[in-house]
């Protein structure tokens, strides 16, 4: 029998003027990695704040270790098990990595006042639980992005997080920032204590990271997937609604001709994230053009990254 942690069952939410969730459902199982992959705007974050009790579903269930349960703010989320690294982190710079672990929760001595040394000590002992070396009285703004997220990341798991919702991690990382993040994932879920749900616009990381996908586009749940049985090619027809095959013309073409010519670009409406298809030659092939949906996330052929 699959053990579901938590099932998100037809949740609706909606803003003025906007249906950002239309009936959609996820559920995470034990010592998973569930991805949630979308365009801007598809749902993603606004299902992971009602996931964290920052809204409130305007419809739908939500079902937490076999019960119907409802979090009323994102302390009580924090409580039943669920805890979230925004993208935009939320440290206190002039504050301690062991003070930013506990923060709120500081503890104390037999006369009231903050135990600084126990304080230390159970963060090293997350640090080692993670496998890292992070000074824990190091001031936060002494720290490099990557270890932020890794103090982020500790207090998650000191929280006795069950589920811990990572938006975004690896925006701001570079390559072998990202690939130890990645690693560390994988480690945290592999012991089953915990499950993770991973949003990120790198396709290519998801098939590093994940066990299942879940696509959601304008507000729809659209499919789930176990990664094993996908590709790259067919998770963008998911995320933009078509088969990315159709979006090349099928003009015929002589040995020697040009007909696609691809270079790189960031673009500035994903923050750099993703690779933006180049200078096709509008003589033989069809230009998709820049702001195409499905443009950003091709790549030349012939490249890996
Ligand atoms: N607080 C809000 N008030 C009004 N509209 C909102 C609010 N939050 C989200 N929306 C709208 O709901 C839709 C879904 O937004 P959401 O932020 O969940 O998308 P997303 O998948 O996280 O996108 P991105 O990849 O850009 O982060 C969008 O149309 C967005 O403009
Ligand atoms: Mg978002």
């Amino acid at each position: 029998m699959t053990e579901y942690i938590l099932k998100m069952d037809q949740i609706t939410k909606s803003f003025p003027g906007v249906l950002a969730l239309n009936k959609v459902s996820i559920d995470v199982k034990k010592g998973e990695v569930v991805a949630l992959l979308g365009e801007n705007g598809a749902g993603k974050s606004t299902l992971i704040k009602v996931m964290t009790g920052i809204y409130q579903p305007d419809n739908g269930e939500i079902e937490l270790f076999g019960e119907k349960t409802k979090f009323h703010n994102p302390a009580d989320a924090l409580k039943k098990g669920l805890s979230v690294i925004h993208q935009e982190l939320t440290y206190l710079n002039d504050l301690s990595a062991a003070e930013n672990i506990f923060i709120g929760r500081l503890p104390h001595n037999k006369f009231g006042w903050v135990d600084w040394k126990d304080m230390a000590e159970k963060s090293n002992e997350v640090f080692r639980r993670m496998n890292i070396f992070i000074d824990p009285g190091a001031l936060m703004s002494s720290l490099n992005t990557a270890e932020k997220q890794l103090v982020e990341i500790a207090k998650a798991i000191s929280c006795d997080a069950k589920i811990l919702v990572m938006d975004e991690p690896t925006a701001a990382l570079g390559t072998e920032d990202t690939e130890k993040l990645l690693k560390l994932v994988r480690e945290m879920v592999s012991g089953k204590e915990l499950s993770v749900v991973y949003i990120s616009h790198r396709l290519n990381e998801l098939f590093t990271v994940a066990d299942r996908v879940v696509v959601l586009r304008d507000g729809q749940y659209i499919t789930t997937k176990n990664i094993s049985e996908t590709n790259e090619q067919e998770l963008i027809s998911f995320m933009v609604g078509r088969d990315i095959k159709h979006f090349y013309s099928k003009t015929s073409s002589h040995a020697g001709d040009v007909v696609l010519e691809a270079g790189y670009a960031l673009d500035s409406h994903t923050k750099g994230k993703a690779v933006v298809l180049l200078g096709i030659d509008a003589h033989k092939a069809v230009d998709i053009g820049i702001n195409h949906p499905a443009a950003k996330y091709l790549k030349p052929p012939g490249t890996t990254t």
